[in-house]
């Protein structure tokens, strides 16, 4: 068959990756792609938000199946587009997206349906914002409603950075619209694991669990990043925790949204917090992480193609997810200064290193093709990848594998999984 994957960053290099060993599938096609996805597929110069040149793309080249990477369309209702135009297509439709598009919407559906989750209120003025932060306890999060490339969630120490957040958010409209209704969310602490899952609309099958690095500096330090690292599995994930989030968050979360007639296929992301009080729901994602999908997928036994099928037929149930007994950690190579500004077209050196060692990966983010070779072509600009037979060496494994990459303003962290050693 003939697939299509619409995104250009790291997550989709990692799902074209493991399209690629399906048998099922002939050839990929990637819109718009990047230089290292174009080393196993086609990449199509369509951007991923032009729905009409993405399904006319996708009837001309008779497409047999589009796999949605990425949260904007999904949110803007790219599955329905293709939908419209009889088209096999994976994630789920705008009013199931919905779920990660508003902040509001996913706290209010939580606790219609007592999923655990921070309390919080909800803000359309920035006065009535600023009157409540005078009395609230402290430290807070601030989050905006909409899509804010995962920038857009502040946690304020104290009242004056509560004020500001919100003058921020809501009057300096940094994150545009998005900014125009707010949660204001009880601070949580404890540790963070993120759980992704196929489903249905009925059915959810969780994968292995992971853990982000979101911060830009060692130690959790520094501002908020699309994701510098990751590891899998979580070792703070127990049977114990699993067996709650499996009774209290992922299937009432499913029936949920298809009780609200938002019946929910595609890869649901629940972003957790283990408190003292037990697992609560920090957020929900309506696809892949990045980079959870680069230590996720390397690790799935399942063919991907076949699952996320299943998930497009209703047919979930049939399916037994089987995952590697084994560990990995992800290391992400980006251009010193990110997220806040930084060079680009560096040359890029090394990367064949990785073609002929078994349990290694680079999956491209920023990368660009041109006469002098694969440059660096945005803030995140690789994500190295090594598996372990448990996250120790996994994470000795991706380190060495960082060194074997060069180019100028490589930045990374050093302490990505440092955390399995309190565990
Ligand atoms: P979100 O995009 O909602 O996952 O928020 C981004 C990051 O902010 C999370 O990964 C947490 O590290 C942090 N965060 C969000 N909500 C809270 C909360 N209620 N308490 C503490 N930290 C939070
Ligand atoms: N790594 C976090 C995310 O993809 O939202």
């Amino acid at each position: 068959m003939k697939v299509l994957i619409v995104g250009s960053g790291g997550r989709e290099h990692a799902i074209a990756w493991a399209a690629a060993k399906s048998p099922k599938v002939d050839k990929i096609y990637c819109a718009p792609g990047n230089a290292g996805i174009g080393q196993i597929a086609q990449c199509v110069p369509i951007g991923a938000m032009e729905f009409d040149k993405l399904t006319a793309f996708a009837k001309e080249e008779a497409i047999d199946f589009t796999i949605i990477g990425m949260d904007d369309p999904l949110v803007g209702g790219i599955v329905d587009a293709f939908e419209a135009e009889g088209l096999r297509v994976f994630g789920p439709r705008k009013n199931a997206a919905i779920i990660e598009g508003s902040k509001a919407f996913s706290k209010d559906l939580m606790k219609k349906y007592q999923i655990p989750t921070a309390a919080y209120e909800t803000f359309t003025s920035a006065e009535e914002a600023m009157e409540y932060l005078k009395t609230a306890k402290m430290p807070i999060v601030l989050k905006a409603d909409g899509l804010a490339l995962g920038k857009g969630v502040l946690i304020c120490q104290n009242r004056e950075e509560a004020m500001d957040g919100v003058k921020t958010l809501m009057m300096d409209k940094q994150f545009g619209t998005a900014g125009d209704t707010i949660v204001v969310e009880e601070f949580m602490t404890g540790r963070e694991v993120s759980v992704l899952a196929f489903c249905d609309g009925k059915t959810v099958k969780c994968m292995t669990s992971a853990q982000d690095h979101k911060r830009a500096l060692d130690g959790d330090k520094g501002l908020n990043t699309g994701g510098m690292g990751t590891f899998s599995p979580s070792p703070f994930y127990t049977e114990e925790v699993k067996e709650f989030c499996e009774t209290y968050i992922y299937q009432p979360t499913i029936d949920a949204m298809a009780a609200e007639g938002r019946p929910f296929t595609g890869i649901l992301f629940t972003g957790l917090m283990l408190t003292e009080e037990g697992p609560k729901v920090l957020e929900y994602n309506a696809r892949f992480g990045d980079p959870e999908a680069q230590v996720v997928l390397p690790r799935m036994k399942n063919d991907m193609i076949e699952v996320m099928e299943a998930c497009v037929d209703g047919r979930l149930h049939e399916i037994e997810l089987e995952f590697e007994e084994n560990a990995a950690v992800c290391v992400v190579l980006a251009s010193d200064g990110y997220p806040v500004s930084y060079e680009k077209g560096k040359v890029i050196t090394g990367l064949e290193t990785f073609s002929d060692k078994e349990g290694y990966y680079v999956f491209h983010a920023g990368t660009k093709m041109t006469e002098e070779g694969m440059v660096t072509n945005g803030g995140r600009v690789l994500g190295v990848t090594a598996k372990g037979a448990d996250l120790k060496e996994a994470r000795k494994n991706a380190y060495a594998a960082t060194e074997w990459i060069h180019f100028d303003n490589k930045y990374m962290r050093h302490d990505i999984g440092k955390a399995i050693d309190e565990a």
